[in-house]
């Protein structure tokens, strides 16, 4: 039989997670404060991060090892498999291997479990009684609240207004484990009832409900906030998935010539590719590392690289990163997790650095892709995940029309069972194309901020 799965046990859950600032050969702008534009410093944080996550954000070390109680709960998921995608090349009639790591198999149905649980822990450790966050497609808002659930402590969920609409299902699951959950922008908050002042109909964006998040943590001393993306540490708790895809591929006797995953935050990019990216800069791997964005919130392939808030309402620190600006408000594709002006900073210092590589798909073209691989494959993948699927078979082609073999390796970062209106929208040909919204961007990157 050809072998199908290349799978480690549980004794290979990765030791520790991996830090890419060790070896990268310049480093990282640092945060800014809002109001002096001087770097942040760990106590600026500490109003609503615990200081074990703000020590991680800012740290250097190569390595920093995973709690045991973490590593207990990874167990439940990890290590995830990784699938040689067969049926897909033989469907595709492809001279390439096409072989996708599968983050699905949380039990909130996506990468995001691999964060949710230090996150929780260390604000555990640190004594925090409740968090806030935001959530886009849902994902992280469910593994959030599954997390503070495992760890008996109060979640507040802010969830895009337009995500909100489109997946009640997700919406029952958060508030199954216990959170409480309101569509943003939301009446709640001080930044929520601005934007409603203004724009009664928002259908809401990451960057409004960041700000309904952070200001509820900044409000109270007993609460903290939870990002699940863009920051540093999580982009670190994330590189289980690529250090387990090293030992995986090296099991299938294969090294992959390009490695793929989509990109919102960056955070499953980044957990997927940072390991193979400490490998190339040692001379030990030559995969191109592609991260992929819907055309509608083209960030890393029309962004500007500058400092940005993180949010819309203006309270966060400033990033240096690839935005659109952050008044900027994608249009409402059903990859809401993938809907966010900016990207995170290492992703973005990375790009810049050119030792990644960015592509955009169009949302037909996504969902087209994402049915011929669960038609292939068996899967039905989160509608972010299709983005990547979309530019793997791209570069399957490509073999193809070359007659040349190609190692194909990419992140399927999340089932989509929480999104079948979506497929339902796609299948009846409700869903549309956005062209690039070149006005509205150039508007929003009119604002920035004015950096002495
Ligand atoms: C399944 C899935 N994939 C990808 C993303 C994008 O986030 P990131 O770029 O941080 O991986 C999300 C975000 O919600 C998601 O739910």
């Amino acid at each position: 039989m050809d072998t199908i799965q290349y799978n480690l046990p549980q004794s290979r859950i990765p030791q520790a997670w991996y830090n890419i600032l060790a070896d990268l050969p310049k480093p990282m702008a640092p945060a800014l404060h809002p109001g002096t534009h001087q770097p942040l410093g760990p106590d600026d944080l500490a109003p609503i991060f615990p200081m074990s996550l703000i020590l991680q954000e800012v740290s250097t070390e190569r390595e920093i090892e995973i709690p045991g109680e973490v590593r207990q709960i990874y167990a439940q998921w990890r290590p995830a498999p990784l699938f040689r995608a067969r049926r897909l090349e033989k469907a595709l009639d492809t001279p390439a291997h096409i072989y996708y790591k599968y983050e699905g198999v949380s039990p909130a149905g996506s990468h995001k479990m691999n964060t949710a649980v230090p996150q929780v822990y260390y604000n555990k450790l640190e004594g925090t009684k409740h968090i806030s966050t935001e959530t886009g497609a849902g994902q992280w808002g469910s593994a959030l609240a599954m997390a503070c659930a495992m760890f008996g402590i109060d979640c507040k969920v802010f969830m895009v207004r337009v995500s909100y609409n489109q997946k009640p299902y997700r919406r029952a699951l958060i508030e199954a484990f216990g959170a409480s959950i309101s569509a943003s922008p939301s009446m709640e908050t001080e930044s929520g009832r601005a934007i409603l002042a203004q724009h009664p109909d928002s259908k809401g964006s990451l960057g409004i409900a960041i700000s309904e998040a952070v200001e509820v943590a900044a409000k109270d001393p007993d609460t903290k906030y939870a990002l699940g993306s863009v920051l540093n540490h999580v982009l670190l708790h994330q590189t289980v998935i690529g250090l387990e895809a090293i030992e995986q591929m090296a099991l299938a006797g294969d090294e992959p010539d390009v490695v793929i995953a989509c990109a919102g935050g960056g955070s499953n990019f980044a957990g997927i590719a940072m390991p193979y990216l400490g490998r190339k800069l040692k001379g030990q791997s030559n995969a191109r590392l592609v991260a992929v964005e819907p055309a509608a919130c083209p960030t890393l392939t029309k962004g500007k690289f500058l400092y940005d808030f993180g949010d819309t309402a203006h309270l966060t620190p400033l990033l240096r990163m690839y935005t659109l600006g952050s008044t900027f408000m994608p249009p409402g594709i059903h990859a809401g997790g993938l809907r966010y002006h900016g990207m995170g900073p290492l992703v973005s210092h990375v790009l810049d650095l050119g030792l990644i590589e960015a592509a955009t798909v169009q949302q037909l073209d996504a969902f087209a892709a994402g049915i011929q691989f669960a038609r292939a494959e068996g899967i039905m993948p989160a509608p972010e995940a299709n983005h990547a699927i979309a530019h793997a078979i791209r570069e399957a082609l490509e073999a193809k029309a070359e007659g040349k073999p190609r190692t194909i390796l990419f992140n399927l970062s999340g089932h989509g069972h929480f999104d079948m209106q979506s497929y339902l929208d796609y299948q009846a040909g409700k869903l549309e194309n956005y062209e690039y919204p070149a006005e509205e961007i150039a508007m929003a990157l009119a604002g920035l901020p004015t950096m002495e």
